[in-house]
């Protein structure tokens, strides 16, 4: 089957909203003033490409971090258990956490990795998504900054993957299958 991309989000558009979105950020966390260290997390792989246009923006100082969550079985379907690959490095005991993903489809990633994150009694926990499939939503996950709302389409590019290729894509596509 030949594979068709069109372009949904083009990298301006993208840059300009992660600056708008870390302008924020950087107003929020500035304001606490407590001196607490603040904590980025990024889920592997997909969400790479944003987060480090996102932190290249933030004007406060921070801390990184990395996890790996992988579903066992049958990745697009939304009944397989979660599981930890890489686990954080560091404590997050009473920083701030910032935890930035790629896309949020079922919910069911994050609601698992917030529920992770929260028993590790963080100073604040925030989360900050790239993308949202609203219409797919399954498991209730409460969203602090969403980059771009989208329609139910399997979309590539800007870190996302289609079976690990085209993450290095520099816009968000659309990708269709045809005979
Ligand atoms: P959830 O647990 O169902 O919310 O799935 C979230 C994960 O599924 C994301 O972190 C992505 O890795 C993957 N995913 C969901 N939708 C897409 C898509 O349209 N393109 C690429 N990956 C996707
Ligand atoms: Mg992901």
């Amino acid at each position: 089957m030949k594979e068709t991309i069109s372009v949904l989000i083009p990298e301006k558009k993208i840059i300009e909203r992660t600056d708008e979105i870390a302008t924020e950020l950087s107003r929020k966390y500035a304001a606490l003033r407590d001196g607490k260290p603040i904590v980025v997390i990024g889920v592997l792989k997909g969400s790479v490409m944003f987060m480090v246009d996102l932190i290249k923006r933030m004007s406060v100082p921070v801390e990184l971090d990395f996890m790996v969550v992988s579903s066992y079985g049958d990745s697009t379907s939304s009944s397989g258990q979660l599981k930890i690959k890489k686990d954080l490095e560091n404590s997050i005991q009473d920083k701030h956490v910032l935890l930035v993903e790629d896309i949020i489809d079922s919910g069911r990633t994050l609601q698992y990795l917030l529920k992770y994150l929260n028993d590790k009694h963080p100073a604040s926990l925030t989360l900050c998504t790239l993308l949202d499939k609203p219409e797919r939503r399954e498991f209730d996950v409460k969203v602090d900054y969403v980059g771009f709302e989208i329609p139910d389409e399997f979309v590539i590019g800007y870190g996302l993957d289609y079976a690990q290729r085209y993450r290095n894509l520099p816009y968000i596509g659309v990708l269709s299958f045809e005979e």
